[in-house]
């Protein structure tokens, strides 16, 4: 294996979740940081011994020294408080932005050429943070968000039209918070719009439910989903490390895309070897459009708390 992903709060339940997926499909190898370090390199063990049962040669190790960073094509960073139930994703800005700037010296340090993945939240500011304390171009800091609003938004619609998830397309634009924005008219099943598919109020319901999701799974469990946010960022993973050039949902700073400007905000782009290889503009409603800008309005406000 001569590729490298290094995940970082990997001992955490997202960062387990990533690397772990990253193993599952032979992808890379895998260096599992966290500060704490035992439970890092107990984490990579057990993800490295089950390696030999699903038949991959993925190499997995952990602990706290960035050094075995070193070289990574890709950094997924995962450190950051999580929620706890009643908390919106932006209570966390202040402390997640210390930890960020804990992690952004080492980062440049370590991985000077690698591709970064930001999943703290709030993750569009956490990604905002992350680009301009490393100083990296913006094709190489690119935020995991919508692909995980829109599996959360596909299973909803799978559910209600009792159809196989894989027919299911569904389109999410716009910041990763209460704001975001679910567009029905590119959500697809099978190629046909939901819009042609399901009532007003059925889609007005899976687009609320979308918006929610995350706090949907922290009233349930008590802390933050990690089980469809890690394979999320793993399928970002995959889609740069095997430069597939597949279109995602990302969060990656605007300059001037979709009359936005110096803002991350999550909008579907092409992902590749090189990061980000393309920002896809598609035309948006007077309605979509004064969404969007609200969402863009808020992660503005967040990133405005610290200066960023
Ligand atoms: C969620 C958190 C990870 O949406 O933001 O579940």
């Amino acid at each position: 294996m001569n590729r490298k992903v290094t995940v970082v709060g990997g001992a955490g339940n997202v960062g387990a979740t990533v690397a772990r997926a990253i193993a599952e499909k032979e992808l890379a190898d895998v260096v599992v940081i966290d500060i704490a370090d035992q439970k890092a390199a107990g984490i990579a063990l057990d993800i490295y011994e089950t390696c030999p049962i699903i038949g991959s040669d993925s190499r997995v190790i952990g602990g706290a020294d960035w050094s075995a960073a070193a070289g990574s094509d890709i950094v997924v960073i995962t450190s950051g408080k999580p929620r706890k139930p009643g908390m919106s994703r932006d209570d966390l800005v202040r402390d997640n932005f210390d930890i960020m700037k804990s992690i952004a010296p080492k980062l440049v340090e370590h991985c000077p050429n690698a591709i970064v993945v930001p999943v703290a939240n709030p993750l569009d500011a956490m990604s905002q943070a992350l680009f301009r304390l490393t100083g990296f171009p913006r094709e190489r800091i690119i935020g995991m968000a919508g692909v995980l609003d829109s599996a959360r938004m596909s299973t909803f619609i799978a559910m209600e039209l009792k159809v196989s998830v894989e027919n299911v397309h569904s389109f999410v634009l716009g910041g990763h918070g209460d704001t975001m924005v679910p567009l029905p008219r590119y959500s697809t099943v099978a190629g046909i719009p939901i819009t042609e598919l399901l009532s007003k109020e059925a889609i007005d319901a899976i687009s609320v439910r979308t918006a929610n999701g995350g706090a949907e799974i922290t009233k349930l469990v008590g802390t933050s989903a990690w089980y469809a946010p890690g394979q999320a960022a793993a399928e970002m993973c995959e889609a740069i490390l095997k430069d597939k050039k597949k279109i995602l949902p990302c969060s990656v700073f605007l300059q001037g895309e979709y009359g936005i400007q110096d803002l991350f905000v999550g909008v579907p782009v092409k992902l590749g070897a090189r990061g980000v290889e393309e920002i896809i503009q598609i035309t948006l409603t007077a309605d979509e459009d004064a969404a969007l800008k609200k969402s863009a309005a808020a992660v503005k406000e967040l990133v405005d708390v610290i200066g960023v």
